[in-house]
């Protein structure tokens, strides 16, 4: 008979030194944060910080501006559940620096009040910390939202957009981590 395997607690995955990874530029956009020493997969990087606030909360702070205006300037926010963002304009750290990409090594994964960074596979000296923002609009994500949000990731299975379709599943890898690893 098949048996179920049980999945690991976020909380008890090992935590990485702070020497393992850095802020710098990115030539995706900005800064962006770095490892500088080999992570292994499934390590705990850094915690995203912030204020813990709702989501109506989060939308009168940095109101979504309507199509055919700028992009307000970019925000620090992250869902943490169904109830709750966290504000990292307010108390972040460096995790809030991590950039986008469509082909991630790492993933916010849920514990309790906590949002962790964790690597969804070993990465590399150099590479650059990235997750799948995966942003859906409530709105059709036309070719001109897609264009408000464009991806520079470079990866080979790069989106364009840092908007990600709702029927498009998550990469395999984030899927493999939420199987592996107990999410809330
Ligand atoms: C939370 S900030 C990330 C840190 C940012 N690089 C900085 O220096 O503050 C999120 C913003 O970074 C930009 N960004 C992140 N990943 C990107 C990517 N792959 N391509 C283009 N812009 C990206 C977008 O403007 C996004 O709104
Ligand atoms: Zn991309």
């Amino acid at each position: 008979m098949a048996t179920r395997r049980q999945k690991t607690r976020i909380s008890t995955l090992p935590l990485a030194a702070k020497a393992q990874y850095h802020k710098r530029r990115s030539a995706r956009h900005g800064l962006g944060v770095f490892a500088v020493r080999p992570i292994r997969a499934g390590t705990r990087i850094i915690e995203y910080t912030g204020e813990l606030i709702s989501h109506d909360e989060g939308e009168r702070r940095y109101p979504t501006p309507p199509d055919g205006h700028e992009e307000a300037e970019h925000t620090y926010l992250l869902q943490l559940d169904d109830d709750r963002v966290i504000d990292a304009n307010i108390g972040g750290n460096d995790a809030r620096f991590i950039n986008h990409s469509c082909a991630p090594n790492v993933e916010p994964m849920p514990a309790g009040d906590h949002m962790w960074i964790v690597s969804v596979r070993d990465i590399r000296v150099g590479e650059e910390l990235a997750y799948d923002y995966a942003i859906e609009l409530d709105e059709p994500h036309t070719p001109a939202r897609k264009r408000r949000f464009p991806c520079a990731c470079g990866a080979r299975e790069c989106r364009g957009s840092i908007l990600k379709p709702k029927y498009q599943p998550y990469h395999r890898l984030v899927r493999a981590a939420r199987k592996r690893w107990e999410m809330a």
